[in-house]
C-alpha cells in the first residue's frame, strides 16, 4: 500500500509493508509504515483522510470490508490495483484472435480479489485499475523466457511498463472518476510466439520448447485510459523498452 497526505508543500507519500524494516529499507524511516490487512492493530497507522494506492489483492473480503469501514470520515481517494485476470470468466469465447476487451466486459465475481475490488468500488468509490502483466527492470520478459517460465504459444499477452503504471496510478489518484474502472495495458498485445521469435532474433534468447498453451488469451483495450484520462505512454513499444532493460541488466 502507498498513501499520501496533503501538506502545505504539496503531497507527502508513504509506503507500507508488513515488514517495513526489511522490505522498505531504502525508504526514509519517516515515510515507511507497517500495515498488514490481516492485523487490524496496524490499520490505524494510516492517517485519516490519506489517499490510498492499494497494491495487493483485495482479499479476504471480510478483512477488506472491516478495514474499509475504518476509512469512513474525511473524504479520500482510493485507487486499487486489480488485474486483467478479472476478465478470465470460464465462458470466455475461443474466437481467434481474441476480441478486444474493454471495461464493459464481464468479470469473474467468483474470484475473491474481484469481489474485494468490486466491494471497494461500489461501496467506497474506489477507482479500480485492471492491470496487465507488469514488466520493467527486474521484471524482464526475456528472463521469463530464459528461465522457461514462458515459451512460444499462440496465446496473447498484454503488458504494461512499470514506469507507465506508476504514472497512471498518480493520474488515477488525481483525475480518475470515483467508482470507475480503467484497463491499464500498453495497448499492443503480442502472442508469445511473436515475442519468442523476436527474442531469438534481436537478443539471441532461445525459448525452451514449451507445452503449448492452447488458450487464446485476451486483447486488452486501453482506449478509456487514453481518452478519459488522456494518458500518453512513455513505453508503448515493447521491443524498444526491452532494448533498454537488456542494456542495463546485471549479467550473472
Ligand atoms: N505483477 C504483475 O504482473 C501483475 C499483473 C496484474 C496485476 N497485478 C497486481 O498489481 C498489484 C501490484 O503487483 P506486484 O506484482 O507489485 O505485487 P507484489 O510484488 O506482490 O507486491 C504487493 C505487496 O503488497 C504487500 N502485501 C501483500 N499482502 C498484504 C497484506 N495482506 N497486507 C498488507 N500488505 C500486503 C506485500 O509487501 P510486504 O511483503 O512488504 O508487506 C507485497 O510485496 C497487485 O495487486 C497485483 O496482484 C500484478
Amino acid at each position: 500500500m502507498l498513501y499520501r497526505i496533503g501538506t502545505s508543500q504539496g503531497w507527502t507519500v508513504h509506503a507500507t509493508s508488513r515488514n517495513p524494516l526489511n522490505n522498505l529499507a531504502g525508504i526514509p524511516s519517516e515515510q515507511r509504515m507497517r500495515f498488514d490487512l490481516e492485523q487490524p492493530s496496524t490499520w490505524r497507522n494510516i492517517p485519516a483522510g490519506a489517499d490510498l494506492l492499494w497494491c495487493f489483492p483485495a482479499t479476504p473480503l471480510e478483512q477488506v470490508q472491516a478495514f474499509a469501514r475504518t476509512l469512513d470520515g474525511p473524504p479520500r481517494r482510493i485507487v486499487v490495483l486489480g488485474s486483467t485476470s478479472a476478465y478470465d470468466a470460464p465462458s470466455r469465447s475461443t474466437e481467434y484472435p481474441p476480441p478486444w476487451v474493454d471495461e464493459s466486459a464481464a468479470i469473474d465475481l467468483t474470484k475473491p480479489r474481484v469481489e474485494g475490488e468490486e466491494y471497494l468500488r461500489n461501496e467506497h468509490g474506489a477507482i479500480v485499475l485492471r492491470v496487465a502483466g507488469i514488466y520493467g527492470p527486474g521484471r524482464n520478459p526475456l528472463d521469463w523466457i530464459r528461465q522457461g517460465r514462458v515459451g512460444p504459444s499462440r496465446k496473447y499477452v498484454n503488458l504494461i511498463h512499470a514506469e507507465d503504471l506508476a504514472s497512471i496510478c498518480l493520474l488515477a489518484l488525481n483525475k480518475g472518476k470515483p467508482g470507475e474502472v480503467y484497463n491499464v495495458s500498453d495497448g499492443q498485445p503480442y502472442t508469445w510466439n511473436e515475442i519468442c521469435i523476436t527474442a531469438q532474433q534481436r537478443w539471441g534468447v532461445t525459448a525452451a520448447p514449451a507445452n503449448e498453451d492452447p488458450s487464446p488469451g485476451k486483447r486488452i483495450s486501453n482506449a478509456k485510459l487514453r481518452s478519459e484520462l488522456d494518458y500518453r505512454f512513455r513505453h508503448s513499444h515493447l521491443y524498444e523498452a526491452l532494448d533498454l532493460i537488456e542494456s542495463t541488466r546485471p549479467h550473472s
